[in-house]
C-alpha cells in the first residue's frame, strides 16, 4: 500500500466510525455492512480468493482488457507475464478499484464484490498493492516506516493513543529480518538502495497482513542478488498470503515457480485477455506465447 493509500485507509475508518456512531441504536443492517468492510470478512470456502470474469476496460475505444477472466486460489502464488501493453497493470488497477471496468465481475472471495468498493475500502479489506516505483516515507527511518504501516491498520482513536507493545515490537523485528533490513532499522529510508526500498515497501504492506498481495514488476531495477533474495522472500509468503506477481524477468519467474516442478501456474496475458495458462514449461513451449512474447 502506498503512503497515499494508507492515509486514505485511515480516512475510511474515520468515516466508518462516524457512520457507526450515527447509526448506533438503529437496526443491524448498516452495522453489519460496517463490520464486513472494516474487518474484511472473506469467504474462500469455494477455494478462490480472487475471481475476475469477463472484465473489459476501454480507453477511447481501445480495449486494454478484453473479456479477461482469471481465478486465483487462496494461498496461491500466480505469476503473470506478457508483452508491454498486454493489460497487466490495468488488471491490477481494476482489482484495486483505481479503474472501473465497462463490463465484467470482480470478486474477493465469493462474497465481496470489488466493483462496489472504493479504492481505500479495497485496501482496508486486505488487498495490498506494490507499484513498480518504491513509495516509502523517505525522511523516516526504516523502523518508523514499519511502525507507521502497523498504525495505519488501526482505528483512528486507538491510533492516537497508540504505543507499541512487546508483541508489536516483535512483529516489526521479525519483519526487519524477513526483508533483510535488520541492520538498517535506524537508517533514513531515503538512503536505502533501490532494492532495499522495494523490500521496505513490501514489509510495510505485510505489516497490514493483506490476504492478497499484488506485485507489479517487483524486481525491476534490482541487482541479481537482490532479485534472488526477493524470490526467496515471496516463496516464504506463499500459503499464508495469496500473491499475484507481474514480471518480465523470466529468470525470476523460473525461481518463483521452481521451474514448474511444484505445479505452479503461470498466466500469459496478451491484448487484454488470457493467451495461455499452465506450467512455466508449458507456456514456454506454447507457439503463440513464443510468437508474441518470449521469442522477442
Ligand atoms: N489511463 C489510460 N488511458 C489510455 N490508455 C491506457 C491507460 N492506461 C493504460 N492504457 C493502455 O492500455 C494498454 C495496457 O496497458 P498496461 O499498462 O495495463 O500494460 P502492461 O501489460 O502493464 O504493460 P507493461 O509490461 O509495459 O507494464 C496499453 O496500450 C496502454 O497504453
Ligand atoms: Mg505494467
Amino acid at each position: 500500500m502506498t503512503p497515499e493509500l494508507m492515509k486514505g485507509g485511515a480516512q475510511v475508518r474515520i468515516e466508518h466510525e462516524r457512520r457507526l456512531a450515527a447509526t448506533s441504536g438503529q437496526s443491524g443492517g448498516r452495522q453489519a455492512s460496517y463490520s464486513r468492510i472494516a474487518t474484511g470478512e472473506l469467504d474462500v470456502t469455494h477455494g478462490a480468493i480472487l475471481y475476475l470474469d469477463d472484465i473489459t476496460v476501454s480507453f477511447d475505444g481501445f480495449k486494454a482488457l478484453n473479456a479477461l477472466s482469471l481465478s486465483i486460489s487462496a494461498g496461491e502464488m500466480r505469476c503473470i507475464i506478457g508483452p508491454n501493453g498486454a493489460g497487466k497493470t490495468t488488471m491490477m488497477d481494476v482489482i484495486t478499484g483505481k479503474t472501473r471496468p465497462d463490463l465484467g465481475k470482480a470478486y474477493f472471495g465469493s462474497t465481496i464484490d470489488l466493483l462496489r468498493l472504493r479504492e481505500n475500502e479495497i485496501a482496508s479489506i486486505g488487498i495490498g498493492r506494490k507499484f513498480q516505483k518504491p513509495t516509502v516515507f523517505e525522511q523516516l527511518s526504516v523502523f518508523e516506516n514499519l511502525e507507521l504501516a502497523l498504525k495505519a491498520d488501526r482505528g483512528v482513536r486507538s491510533s492516537m493513543f497508540f504505543r507499541l507493545n512487546g508483541e508489536q515490537l516483535d512483529r516489526i523485528g521479525a519483519m526487519l529480518t524477513l526483508i533483510h533490513l535488520k541492520d538498517s532499522a535506524q537508517r533514513t529510508a531515503g538512503l536505502l538502495s533501490h532494492g532495499q526500498k522495494q523490500w521496505l515497501e513490501i514489509g510495510m504492506l505485510l505489516m497490514q497482513d493483506p490476504k492478497l498481495l499484488l506485485l507489479d514488476e517487483p524486481v525491476a531495477g534490482m541487482t541479481d542478488e537482490e532479485t534472488e533474495r526477493t524470490a526467496e522472500l515471496f516463496l516464504s509468503l506463499e500459503g499464508n498470503h495469496s500473491l499475484v506477481v507481474v514480471e518480465h524477468d523470466m529468470k525470476f519467474i523460473g525461481e518463483l515457480t521452481q521451474n514448474g516442478r511444484n505445479g505452479k501456474k503461470v498466466t500469459v496475458l496478451h491484448e487484454g485477455s488470457v493467451l495461455a495458462e499452465g506450467l512455466l514449461s508449458e507456456v514456454q513451449a506454447n507457439e503463440k506465447v513464443v510468437e508474441v512474447y518470449l521469442g522477442r
